[in-house]
C-alpha cells in the first residue's frame, strides 16, 4: 500500500519511512527539502534495503499534489511537512501560517478532489499551552502562545470540520511530546540547519565540540531541581506510532476521527537530561544557568494511556537509549548530512 509522506525527508519523517517499510507499506516522500536532505532517504534505503520514491515538491502546490495523487494509488497520507521553530514563528508569522496552514489546506483540497480519505497529522503537545496540571490527557483545554502552535490548532480544527462534512474520512491527530534520539544504526538523526533551538541537539552539539556550552533556561521553576521538565520520546517509538495509527484506520472499534498523545508519561528535567547525556557520551557537558526563555512552561508530560487503549501503542525506549542513539548519530556525523 502506498503512503504519501509529506515532509518525509525530515527528522521524524525519515524515521517513519523505515517503520513503514518494515511494516510492508510503500512510502512515497513528497518534500520541498526546505529543512532536509535526500541523503536521509539514501540512508533509509541503506538501512532497510528497500527503495523509496522521492518527489521534490511543496504542499502549497496543488498541481504537483494532484499529479502525485493521479499517478500513484495512495492509500493514506502522513502529513509531516511544516516549519517547526517556535521562536522563528513569532518573528515570521505570515511565513508560518502560509507554509503550515495554507500548505495543509492545499493538501486537504487535493485529497478531496482525488478521493483520498485517510490522513495522519503531526500535531504537538504545544496545543495544550501551559497545562493546569500533569499528566496531560487529550481532553485538556487547548491554547497557544505563538504562531507555530496557532498553526497546529488551526489545522486540527480544519480537519475536525472536514470530518463533520465527510464522516467517511479517517483522520488521526497525533500530538507529539518532545521527540529526541535517532535510529540505532547511527545513520539518520536530527540535523538542525542552524544553531539548535531544542535541548537535545544542543546538548549533543556541546558534547561533540561544535557548541561551547549549553544555556539552561532557568533553575527557578517549581520542579524538583528547578529546571524545566518535559516528556522526551524516542523518535523510533514515535515513528512506530504512525504505523499503529494507520493500522487503526482498519479497526472498526476506533472512531474515524481521533486524537492521541504520543509521549512516554515520564518527565525529565534539563539537568537530568544533561546527566544522562554525559553518561551516554562519556563527555563533559559545559553549561551555565541563564534566565528563563520567553514562553517556556515549567512542566509538561503526557498521559499516554489513551494511545495504548485506542491504537495499541506505547513507548518502549527509555532515556538512556534516547541519549545513546543521539550520541551514536552525532559522533558518527558531526556535521549532520553535510
Ligand atoms: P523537520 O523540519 O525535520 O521535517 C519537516 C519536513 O517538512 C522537512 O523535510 C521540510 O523540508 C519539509 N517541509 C516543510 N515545509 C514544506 C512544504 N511547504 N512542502 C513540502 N515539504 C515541506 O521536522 P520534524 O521534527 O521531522 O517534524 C515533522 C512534523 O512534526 C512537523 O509538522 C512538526 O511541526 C511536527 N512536530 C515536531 C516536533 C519536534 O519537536 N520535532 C514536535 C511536535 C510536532
Ligand atoms: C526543552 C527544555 C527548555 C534549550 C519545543 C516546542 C514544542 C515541540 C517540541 C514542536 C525546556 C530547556 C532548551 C536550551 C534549555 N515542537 N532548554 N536550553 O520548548 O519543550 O518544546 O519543541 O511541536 O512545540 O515548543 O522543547 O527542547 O526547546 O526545551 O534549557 O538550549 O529544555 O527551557 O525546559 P520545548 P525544547
Amino acid at each position: 500500500m502506498n503512503i504519501l509522506v509529506t515532509g518525509g525527508a525530515g527528522y521524524i519523517g525519515s524515521h517513519t519511512c523505515i517503520e513503514l517499510l518494515d511494516a510492508g507499506f510503500n512510502p512515497i516522500v513528497f518534500d520541498n527539502l526546505s529543512n532536509s536532505s535526500t541523503i536521509a532517504l539514501d540512508r533509509v534505503e541503506e538501512i532497510t534495503g528497500k527503495k523509496i520514491t522521492f518527489i521534490r515538491g511543496d504542499v502549497r502546490d496543488s498541481e504537483a499534489l494532484d499529479q502525485v495523487f493521479s499517478q500513484h494509488d495512495i492509500y493514506a497520507v502522513i502529513h509531516f511537512a511544516g516549519l517547526k521553530a517556535v521562536g522563528e514563528s513569532v518573528e515570521k508569522p505570515i511565513m508560518y501560517y502560509d507554509n503550515n496552514v495554507s500548505g495543509s489546506i492545499t493538501l486537504f483540497a487535493s485529497m478531496e478532489r482525488n478521493n483520498i480519505t485517510r490522513i495522519i497529522f503531526s500535531s504537538s503537545a504545544t496545543v495544550y499551552g501551559d497545562p493546569a496540571s500533569v499528566p496531560i490527557t487529550e481532553n485538556f483545554p487547548t491554547s497557544t502562545t505563538n504562531p507555530y502552535g496557532g498553526s497546529k490548532l488551526i489545522i486540527e480544527d480544519v480537519l475536525k470540520n472536514i470530518y463533520v462534512a465527510h464522516q467517511d474520512w479517517n483522520i488521526a491527530l497525533l500530538r507529539y511530546f518532545n521527540p529526541v534520539g535517532a535510529h540505532e544504526s547511527g545513520l539518520i538523526g536530527e540535523d538542525p540547519s542552524d544553531i539548535p533551538n531544542n535541548l537535545m541537539p544542543y546538548i549533543s552539539g556541546v558534547a561533540v565540540g561544535k557548541l561551547d556550552k549549553l544555556s539552561i533556561f532557568g533553575d527557578d521553576y517549581p520542579t524538583a531541581d528547578g529546571t524545566g521538565v518535559r516528556d522526551y520520546i524516542h523518535v523510533v517509538d514515535l515513528a512506530k506510532g504512525h504505523v499503529k495509527a494507520l493500522q487503526a484506520f482498519e479497526n472498526k472499534a476506533v472512531d474515524n476521527l481521533y486524537t492521541v498523545n504520543l509521549g512516554t508519561g515520564k518527565g525529565y528535567s534539563v539537568l537530568e537530561m544533561v546527566e544522562a547525556f554525559k553518561k551516554a557520551s562519556g563527555k563533559d557537558i559545559a553549561y551555565q544557568i541563564t534566565s528563563r526563555r520567553a514562553g517556556d512552561i515549567a512542566c509538561c508530560y503526557a498521559d499516554p494511556s489513551y494511545a495504548k487503549e485506542l491504537i495499541d501503542w506505547e513507548a518502549t525506549k527509555g532515556i538512556q537509549a534516547m541519549c545513546d542513539d543521539t550520541w551514536r548519530w552525532q559522533s558518527n556525523n558531526p556535521l549532520g548530512y553535510k
